[in-house]
């Protein structure tokens, strides 16, 4: 009989982000990044290698996938049946909470939690950072999925050498994100192609690579000192520079609409007016608000100006993969 291994991966907020690969195929990034892993959103797929399959059955919340998106699944999965010897089709049924492409990083959930149902499915018995290898395969950001709280994902220089690692988990004190979920509109370019265009095209992306590693230090200092105002303004410059790369890329692009302007503006009045609040922004519209648990109210109601209540989604530091064979 063949057995069913069920996973569940939560997403993560990068603070000092990962933007260029510096190679494709083992997906090994330009510069290390630091995220926080999140309670609210996450993806539970579940796995089964059968022999009767003719193809990889891919369902994704109660459908059957687009080809595209199939197809960058399948590839992965050709390369858990590479690493263990398996040589059946599988089926997947994937579960997602998290709004997909709009910027709150599904692929990263999604890839953490293949990763682990896929692997174990197969017979592999991966430790936690050969499980993290395999995700980085998928998707960069699934590298850091596997742990929970605040993780770091090492660049490296192969394959071997490029993995996360968990910095700090459980989170010991008060910080939170405030997801402002947006409306979604079509990405004007995914973050694969996105962050390869500015690798090739940016005149400004040896600077990047330069003070990402600055940022990876302060960011370190900052998460051991559980100081919220270092983190929130080392993760609010680090993500304006990620998005001025795009708009200094040939031909240029960005992500925000007009509505995450205003997001940003209104987190901006608050700090001015003495809340302690800092955003960040990923491949998509959707703003995440950086604060300590105290203040989601002050800064909800604020919000609420411009917002409707269900767009405002406040997400504490969540959890790292968990495994189980039914
Ligand atoms: C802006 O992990 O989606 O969220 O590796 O090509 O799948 P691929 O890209 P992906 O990029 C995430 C970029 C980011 C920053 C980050 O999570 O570090």
């Amino acid at each position: 009989m063949a057995k069913t291994v069920t996973a569940k991966a939560h997403t993560n907020i990068a603070l000092v982000k990962y933007w260029g690969k510096k190679d494709a195929d083992l997906m090994l990034p330009q510069n290390g990044s630091i995220s926080l892993t999140l309670d609210h959103f996450y993806t539970q797929t579940s796995v089964t290698f059968a022999t009767q399959l003719t193809a990889d059955e891919i369902e994704f919340n109660g459908q059957r996938l687009t080809a595209q998106k199939a197809a960058r699944i399948s590839q992965f999965l050709d390369l858990v049946r590479q690493q263990s010897g398996q040589t059946a089709y599988a089926k997947v049924v994937t579960e997602n909470h998290v709004p997909t492409s709009a910027g709150l990083a599904s692929s990263a959930s999604g890839f953490a939690a293949l990763a682990g149902a896929a692997s174990r499915a197969a017979g592999l018995q991966l430790d936690l950072t050969d499980l993290s290898r395999l995700a980085r395969r998928g998707s960069g950001s699934a590298t850091r999925s596997i742990f929970g709280g605040f993780v770091e994902w090492h660049a490296g220089h192969d394959d071997a050498s490029s993995y996360a690692e968990v910095l700090q988990d459980p989170v010991d004190w008060d910080i939170q994100m405030i997801a402002v979920v947006l409306k979604a509109t079509q990405k004007p370019i995914s973050s694969t192609a996105g962050m390869a265009r500015v690798v090739q095209t940016s005149p400004y992306y040896p600077a990047w690579v330069q003070t990402a590693e600055a940022d990876l230090k302060r960011m370190r200092q900052a998460i051991a000192a559980r100081d919220l105002q270092q983190v929130g303004q080392i993760a609010e410059t680090n993500a304006m520079r990620m998005h001025a790369l795009n708009l200094s890329a040939e031909p240029a692009f960005n992500y925000f609409t007009a509505e995450t302007l205003t997001a940003i503006q209104a987190v901006t009045d608050l700090r001015s007016q003495g809340v302690n609040c800092y955003y960040t922004l990923d491949a998509g519209p959707n703003v995440k608000i950086i604060c300590a648990g105290q203040d989601t109210d002050v800064i909800k109601t604020a919000l609420q100006q411009y917002f409707e209540p269900e767009q405002l989604i406040v997400a504490k530091p969540g959890p790292g993969i968990t495994i189980t064979e039914n």
